[in-house]
């Protein structure tokens, strides 16, 4: 069995951070989205792992390199354009050959990993099994229909009226099968090779294409809410770890991290929270649920709910809550005459001030 991991796409509604770097290596408790994913393939016993990459490839494969470090080999297989899903198994067909293969987006998170779906996939080998989790908002996502018999009877990408509250999770399993069905589809509407259609092929030629609906947790974390809050859940499973310096005059209050080569100096860190190597913590307050990556310096400021990416400061700010900060941000507070905000902001950022 392979897996194909699909780590291309533009990553428009996490914009301005993706302009210059990929959504899948945003990070979640100071770890890129899709480490966690290529974890979960490792842990079900996995090892050939094609990764399908876009105009962010460089950055993605000097993160994951040849994968050893996940005890995984990697393939990078370019896609020269965002073309669908479906596009993705087409143009990877060399690599997959005659395997069964777990299709796994790179920017879905799923607590408790992929293990039990695989060797229940393995045992049973059905054309084509997909998951399922009832949504609130169906319309963003693809929709299942089941039969009386818990069959898959119809898929439908972001329908307009959608069928049912049944969203498809990023995360497929596949016999060869599949590969019949994405040389015979057509482009959707909005332009793109659709593996929901694929699906759609194969239940309509009489192949067994199966469904397991979790309840569990999952995220697509292409925006910014749903960013913070799987940092939110993954700081919830962590644990105290200082292994930083923290001075005498600082609190250090729950379950928060510390990571070596990191100072906290004369400030209040409340968990769940980490604070990356590098970062300088001074007369500040860290509150639940926030991600401070490498070499940041916060001085003098107030932040909770937030994430922070490297090389980044905030200094004299109270308080920031509920923000994805990118890489090498400056913030500081204005002159306070005359009260007024200064901006020099990016494309496509979103600001939201209280005064
Ligand atoms: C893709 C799929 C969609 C699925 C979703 C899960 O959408 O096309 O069927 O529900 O992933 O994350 P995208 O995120 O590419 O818009």
């Amino acid at each position: 069995m392979k897996a194909l991991v699909l780590s291309g796409g533009a990553g428009t509604r996490l914009r301005p951070l993706t302009h210059t770097s990929a959504k899948q290596l945003v990070p979640v408790a100071n770890k890129p989205v899709l480490f966690y994913g290529l974890e979960a393939i490792a842990d079900a016993g996995i090892k050939q792992v094609g990764i399908i990459v876009g105009s962010t490839a460089d950055e993605i494969m000097e993160a994951v390199g040849d994968g050893s470090a996940f005890g995984i080999e990697v393939t990078y297989i370019p896609q020269e354009a965002p073309l669908g899903l479906a596009h993705a198994v087409l143009i990877a067909q060399d690599f997959l050959g005659d395997d069964d293969f777990v299709m796994y987006l790179g920017d879905n998170f799923i607590v408790g990993g992929i293990t039990d779906l695989v060797d229940g996939f393995r045992a049973d080998r059905p054309d084509a099994q997909i998951l399922l989790t009832k949504v609130s908002d169906p319309k963003a996502f693809g929709v299942a229909e089941l039969g009386p018999d818990g069959r898959v009877t119809g898929l439908e990408e972001k329908p307009e009226h959608p069928k049912s509250d049944l969203a498809l999770v990023g995360v497929y399993l596949f016999t060869p099968a599949v590969h019949e069905a994405v040389r015979s589809i057509e482009p959707s509407r909005r332009g793109e090779l659709e593996i929901t259609h694929a699906l759609q092929w194969l239940i309509d030629n009489g192949r067994d294409v199966r469904s397991t609906t979790i309840s569990g947790y999952w995220k697509d974390t292409g925006n910014v809410t749903d960013m913070l809050e799987v940092n939110r859940s993954v700081l919830e499973t962590s644990e105290q770890r200082i292994d930083g310096s923290v001075d005498e005059s600082s609190e250090i209050i729950g379950r928060v991290t510390i990571e070596e080569g990191a100072c906290v100096v004369g400030s209040r860190i409340v968990g769940p929270a980490v604070i990356g190597a590098g970062t300088v913590v001074t007369s500040s307050y860290v509150g639940p649920f926030t991600s401070i990556s490498r070499n940041c310096v916060i001085s003098d400021s107030e932040i909770e709910f937030s994430i922070v990416l490297d090389d980044s400061s905030l200094n004299g700010v109270r308080r920031v809550e509920a923000s994805i900060i990118g890489r090498n941000v400056v913030v500081t507070p204005a002159p306070r005459m005359p009260a007024a905000h200064r901006f020099v902001l990016g494309d496509h950022s979103k600001v939201q001030i209280s005064s």
